[in-house]
């Protein structure tokens, strides 16, 4: 039995979905323990590209059991739509693919409530759109929530919606008279369809699990997001609403987090970050223009170009330490090859002190800059590299010095999408 941690450390889309995949075939279970389908999970096999947003990555093997925890907000007709286009891909999606009867609903109003909060506010966050936020606030509220399990008895949820969407349709108004309102009885009906075709997979998940412990089976954790978007220990309160550090697992699916044998930290050879929010280490230049255009950084779910910068070793000190990452894996080293010289943040200056911790409020992160090492560049495409041995010095100068900064070991280093553009230190 081992049960393993895949983990974004900075602010997301990491590369998440190529770790997860690679690491599938040893585990029993693949597990999302938080977000909903804000995520976007990029695995690519050969000529295919998979793009999984709430859907665990292990889905994409039949023989893996996966599993989404009570701990992400769940949208039912996102959770049909991503298992009909993989079957049209060709992929079997069976009962090897469960949900939390304890996961949260979103349903529409909550899309229309992020709208409204974000639309043209000074303060806004600059999310994702899918109704995360509304649906978390709803759960810790309480009231007005719905859980995956209550769509199976119809009187109930006919019930219950009767009393939350009046509420809910107030509130929207609310907020702008033209807002959205909407019907409980065809939400009912919508959703009532919707659970027919979920049924096989809904399950007492955190059952299921310690199940599979008892067993010895192996699983695998994948988070979504980044653990600077962690809505206790990010860069508040331009973060998501979940514990999407390792935080979360234990809340996220019932498995207690000292059951995890072996954190991966996920970090991007430099930053990115997608929406508003402070980045000390952003380049809005043309080195910056050149990493996006060579990292390809663009949102998976949004499409929104994302910021990109230097690597910022004081946040990911932070949330290596956060998370209890044991090692890290390097990813999108290749895209460096572009710029002539690498920078790392060792350091900030806040308010004239040079400080070495990092301060996550955003109000105090904002007057942060950064103090940076510089290391020389080596322009040579390292995407087809396959051993340590053959990256160039340059490369492995600037691998051993993050390792060194970050005071972990670098197991994994990825130089493009490929599973086999992969280099597995020892
Ligand atoms: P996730 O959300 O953490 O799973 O990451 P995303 O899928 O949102 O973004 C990572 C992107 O980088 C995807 O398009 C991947 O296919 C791609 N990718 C993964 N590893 C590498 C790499 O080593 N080099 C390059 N150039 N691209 C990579
Ligand atoms: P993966 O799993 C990058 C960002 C949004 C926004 C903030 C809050 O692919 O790494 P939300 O819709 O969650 O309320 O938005 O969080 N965000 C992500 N950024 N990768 C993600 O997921 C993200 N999920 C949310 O851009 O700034
Ligand atoms: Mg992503």
């Amino acid at each position: 039995m081992a049960c393993t941690c895949v983990v974004g450390l900075q602010w997301g889309d990491e590369a998440k979905g190529k770790i997860v995949d690679i690491l599938t075939d040893q585990h029993d279970f693949v597990v999302r323990y938080n977000g909903g389908a804000n995520a976007g999970h990029t695995v690519v096999h050969g000529d295919r590209t998979f793009k999984l947003s709430l859907l665990p990555t292990g889905v994409l093997k039949p023989h893996v059991r996966s599993v989404i925890g009570n701990g992400v907000v769940f949208y039912p007709p996102r959770f049909l739509e991503e298992v009909a286009n993989l079957r049209t891909a060709g992929v079997r999606v069976g009962e090897n693919l469960v949900v939390s009867d304890h996961a949260h609903v979103i349903f529409p109003y909550h899309m229309e409530e992020e709208r409204l909060n974000e639309a043209g506010a000074e303060q806004s966050i600059g999310t994702t759109g899918r109704g995360i936020g509304p649906c978390y606030q709803d759960k810790v509220g309480r009231i007005a929530a719905v859980r995956v399990g209550e769509l199976l008895y119809p009187d109930h949820l006919r019930e219950r919606l009767g009393v939350i969407v009046p509420r809910k349709n107030r509130l929207l108004r609310g907020l702008s008279p033209d807002a959205k309102q909407f019907d409980a009885d065809a939400l009912c009906r919508d959703y009532l369809g919707y659970a027919e075709q979920m049924r096989p997979h809904v399950v007492n998940a955190t059952q299921l699990l310690h199940d599979g412990l008892r067993a010895g089976k192996n699983i695998l954790f994948e988070a979504a997001q980044g653990s600077l978007l962690d809505v206790d220990h990010g860069t508040y309160p331009y973060v998501t609403s979940s514990n999407s550090s390792t935080a979360g697992v234990w809340s996220g699916s019932g498995v207690p987090s000292r059951k995890l044998d072996r954190v991966i930290g996920v970090i991007k050879a430099y930053s990115t970050r997608v929406g508003r929010g402070p980045f000390p280490t952003e380049l809005n230049d043309d080195i910056g223009e050149r990493i996006r255009r060579t990292g390809r950084e663009y949102g998976t779910v949004t499409g929104r170009p994302r910021r990109c910068g230097w690597f910022d070793a004081v946040a990911v000190r932070y949330t290596a330490a956060i998370g209890a990452a044991d090692e890290m894996a390097l990813m999108l080293l290749d895209v460096l090859s572009e710029v002539d010289e690498v920078r790392i943040a060792v350091a900030y200056e806040l308010d004239g002190k040079r400080i070495d911790y990092f301060p996550s409020d955003a109000f105090l992160l904002e007057r942060c800059k950064p103090i940076y090492e510089t290391l020389p560049g080596w322009r040579v495409d390292v995407s087809g590299v396959k051993r340590q041995a053959d990256l160039p010095a340059a490369t492995r100068r600037y691998i051993d010095r993050l390792s060194e900064l970050l005071q972990l070991p670098i197991s994994i280093v990825s130089v493009g999408p490929d599973r086999d553009q992969t280099i597995y230190l020892r």
